[in-house]
Order: C-alpha cells, then structure tokens, then sequence
C-alpha cells in the first residue's frame, strides 16, 4: 500500500514543498523515518500511531511502515510533519477517500488526536500558493496568521478526526475568512510626545529620523529624556506596507512571537534588548538558527539604550547587518539569512558621571575617563549612525511652562506624508525609505541646488567628513526635503542635514 501526501519544510525563512511518502508492506512490525529527518521528525511515528489509535482509526499490527520525506537531501526539522504522516498512513489505508492532490498538511498532533500550534504557519502557506496549492490544513492555533494570504483555501483544525471527517465528507470544515490588511492605529493611551517638554531640536530630528528610517544618536546627560523620547517614537513612526507587514510577521511566526489575538504585525516594530543581551541574542542563533532582537525589529526600530554598557563584540556584531538589511549566521548544520533592515536608535551619556559638556554641571569623572567611556563605541558603529542629536538639559522654565507641546498624531501625519512620497518615488524597487537608497539611487535622487552644493564642499572638508558620512548627510537632506515637500535640495536642508553629523565632532574629537 502507498500514498503521498504534501506537506511544507522551513529552513529559516525558505520554505519547499515536502512529500511525504508512505509504503505499508506486510512483514514485522517496524517502523522507519528515511530523508534526513531530525529528532522531533524521528519520534512523529510514536506521536502519529498513538494519536491514530485515540481518534478511532484502525491501527494493524504485522506491517512494515516505510515513511520518506522528499526531498532526500535537506534536513528536516520540527513536529510539523505529524500530520502529513497521520495522512499519508490514512490515505494509503483507504481511511480516507477524497481529493487531496493539491492539498498540503501542517501540524503536531498530541497522542489524543489534537492538533498543536507550530511556528513558522505563515511563510508555510506563502509557499504552498506559490506551489500551486490550493487547500491547506493547519493548526488552528494558528490558522488566523494566514487570513490575508488570498487565493489559497486555509483550514484551521483542530483534532486529526477533524481532517478526515472533511476530507471524507462527513462534515465539511469552512476556510478561514480573508480579513484585508489593516495598519495598527496607535491607541491613544500611549505614552505621547506631548508629554516631553522643550527638547523641540531633538524632537524634529527624531521625525527627520522617522520619515527617513535613518538610524540615530542621541546623547546628553542623565535625566534629559533620551529613554523618554525613545519610549515615544513608536508613535510617530510611519505606516507599515502590506509587503513589510507580510515579511516581518513571517520573521515572527517562524520565532514563535504570534498569538491568535495578534496573527500580524501590523505595525512597526521597536524591539529594545537590555545591554546584557548576548551577541547571538542580537544577531540569532541556535543549531538551526532562529531570527534574534536585530530580526525581530525588522521594517521597525532597535532601540539600544545606555550604548556604551553593550559589550564591544554586541556592538560590532551590528555594523555589517546594519548597512546590509540582513544578516548571515552560519552554524556547522547550515547558513542562513535573515532580513533586518532596522532604524538604529542609540542612546548614551557622553560619560560616566553623566555631564561631561554640561553646560552648568562639572564633570566629575577622573581624567581621560570620558574618552575611554566614548571610546567604547567604535568609529564605524558611530559613521553608520546617520543622525547625532544632542538632548540637553531641560531647565525649569520649560519644564514648567504650562502649553502642551505637538502631539504624536500631528508629527505622525507629517511622516506618513514624507514617507508616501518615498515609497511613490522607489516604486517597482525593494527600498521604501531614504535612508535604504543604493549609491546609484543617491546620485539620481539627490541633486542639490547650486547653493547647497557649494555649502557641502566647503563643511567636508572643513569637518573631515568620511565618504559614508557624505552619503549619509545626502539622504538624511533628502528626507528633510521631502519633509518640506520640496522636489529640490536647497540649502536649508542640506545646513540642517550637516548639523546632524557635527555632533561627533564635539564629544569624540576633543
Ligand atoms: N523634556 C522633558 N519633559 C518632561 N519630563 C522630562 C523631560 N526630560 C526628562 N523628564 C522626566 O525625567 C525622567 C527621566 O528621563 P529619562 O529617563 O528619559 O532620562 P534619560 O535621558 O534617559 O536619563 P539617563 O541618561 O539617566 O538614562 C522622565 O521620566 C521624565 O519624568
Ligand atoms: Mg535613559
């Protein structure tokens, strides 16, 4: 007796088409996994024939069961193949009788019968359609991540009966309803920038930041509002694409990180690891390496606060990723790729003690300190920061003043509306920000006025700007330009874009 049954294999975020072939012969007892299957894949056949058992189905003794999962030669991972195994042995028993050629079969089965959640549903139906597949059966745990995938019928199910009794038209289950994407509507109970008073330099740099995606740094004493404006800038940051929606919530469903209340991200994401987290915590890691904090902020914000306390090799591990949009961890079973195209946002004090350039406060660090303390942020972390702010101290008179400052929701309509213009003028291309422009887009898209180019040749050299710096300074005037709805680049935005890579100078050149 034979059958073949579809299933779905993920190898990070590559997903392919699985079969998985069963040969029943008689002969003893025995059973054999064949096609490079792992532990969790090895110990299906004891979950599979204990959960056939419990939900009534014949279950003979005196056969030879030979399972193979195609292809052959890549390792297969994870529990996920219990229910195209449960399947297969059906169909090859005549159990169940029914189209199901384009049918593919996802999910863990309990010893009872019932179908347990698994991570990565998402980027498995996405593969399915591209395969072809028309109908697909997943756990309903998790079925609602795949409500906006369209053209592809998906059956959340919750017991192995369930499966048969549809595909045996005793009881026919319905697909989950397609819910058209919507972007998160930032709740009103957020912590909002109206609250922060004064720091108006800091805040417009921020959104300069925001409808950008270019990474910031924000530096200054302690107790000046760096973690509190941080706190805030989810809410001003822009509108999430259907396509980066799509991408993000795939890097989610793979780690783990969905409920059946939250089956998208509809939002940008802000991921903030404390300094304590680990290189691999960052980068992601594992035997089959799972996405880490820069992953997981992918199309939104990674937020490092207190910089200098993240150890040097946490720091350095961001540099490449950073200017990359993915990183590539390989591990002796495989290497794989994952996207992290993040707004770095830092923060730190320009020393221990908190008040070195303080404009009224002394520093009371021993001598050299704050170098040292400086100095353990490298040069090329600090060149990949397109953004250097520096937050004062905010005085008495501002804190007390009693005029509300702009709320979130008005900075958030300007940055949306800079934003459409970027994602119109990258149209038909994978960048949707400035801040992501290729040196061949640089050149097409940020032309400066006369007057603007002359006041940059004269501050690269006057500031001894690197090449990156340049580039940066660039798209950062771009994205002030667009801010202004100005086509051209005129001199004030590029004075402005400039001030942004002299602070630097200040702390880390004295
Ligand atoms: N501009 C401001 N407007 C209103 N409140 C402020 C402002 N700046 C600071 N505060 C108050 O001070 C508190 C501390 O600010 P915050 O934690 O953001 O400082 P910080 O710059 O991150 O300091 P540290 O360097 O010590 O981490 C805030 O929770 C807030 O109550
Ligand atoms: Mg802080």
């Amino acid at each position: 007796m034979f059958a073949k049954i579809k299933s779905v294999g993920l190898l990070g975020l590559n997903s392919y088409m699985v079969d998985v072939e069963v040969n029943i012969s008689s002969g003893k007892t025995q059973t054999n996994i064949v096609g490079l299957p792992d532990t969790a894949v090895s110990e299906a056949k004891e979950r599979v024939f204990a959960a056939m058992k419990n939900s009534g189905f014949e279950m003979n003794g005196g056969y030879h069961y030979t399972f193979n999962l195609a292809p052959a030669d890549v390792k297969k991972e994870g529990s996920y193949y219990d229910l195209p195994i449960a399947v297969s042995v059906l169909s090859a028993t005549m159990q169940i009788r029914g189209n199901y050629k384009n049918s593919a079969f996802v999910g863990e089965l309990s010893l009872s019968g019932e179908i347990k959640g698994i991570k990565g549903v998402l980027p498995m139906v996405i593969a399915a359609k591209e395969h072809g597949i028309k109908e697909i059966f997943v756990p309903f745990c998790n079925c609602e991540e795949a409500a906006v995938i369209e053209d592809i019928d998906v059956y959340g199910v919750k017991t192995l009966k369930e499966v048969a009794d549809h595909i045996n038209d005793v009881y026919k289950l319905n697909p989950v309803e397609i819910k058209p994407f919507k972007t998160f509507e930032v709740p009103s109970y957020l912590p909002d920038f109206k609250d922060v008073k004064g720091q108006f330099e800091v805040k417009r740099a921020l959104e300069v930041a925001a409808a950008g995606g270019h990474n910031a740094m924000m530096i200054g004493p302690p107790g000046s509002g760096k973690s509190m404006l941080a706190k805030r800038l989810p809410t001003i940051l822009p509108d999430i694409t259907v396509e980066e929606a799509l991408e993000t919530t795939k890097i989610y469903s793979l780690s783990g990180n969905l409920s059946k209340d939250n089956p998208i991200i509809n939002y940008r994401p802000f991921r903030a690891p404390h300094h304590s987290v680990s290189p691999a915590g960052l980068s992601g890691g594992g035997t089959i390496p799972k996405p880490g904090e820069l992953s997981l902020a992918h199309n939104g914000v990674l937020f490092l606060d207190e910089l200098p306390e993240f150890t040097r090799n946490t720091m350095e591990v961001l540099r490449q990723p950073i200017e990359n949009g993915t990183i590539t961890i390989s591990r002796a079973a495989c290497a794989l790729t994952y996207p992290c195209s993040v707004m770095l946002i830092c923060a730190m004090n320009p020393c221990p003690c908190g008040h070195f350039g303080h404009p009224t406060k002394k520093c009371t660090c021993p001598s050299g300190a704050p170098a040292r303390y400086l100095s353990k942020v490298s040069g090329p972390l600090l060149d990949r920061l397109d953004i250097h702010i520096e937050v004062p101290p905010v005085d008495y008179a501002q804190l007390s003043a009693t005029e509300e400052s702009e709320c979130s929701a008005d900075i958030r309509k300007r940055v949306n509306e800079a934003r459409a213009i970027q994602i119109e003028r990258f149209k038909g291309t994978d960048v949707t920000c400035n801040a992501k422009m290729t040196p061949a887009m640089t050149r097409k898209f940020c032309v400066l006025s006369e007057d603007a180019a002359k006041i940059l040749e004269s501050s690269f050299e006057k500031l001894g700007l690197s090449a990156r710096a340049y580039d940066k300074i660039l798209k950062v005037a771009r994205t002030i330009a667009d801010l202004d709805k100005s086509d051209s680049i005129e001199k004030k935005h590029i004075f402005e874009a400039i001030q942004y890579r002299s602070l630097d100078r200040k702390f880390w050149k004295e």
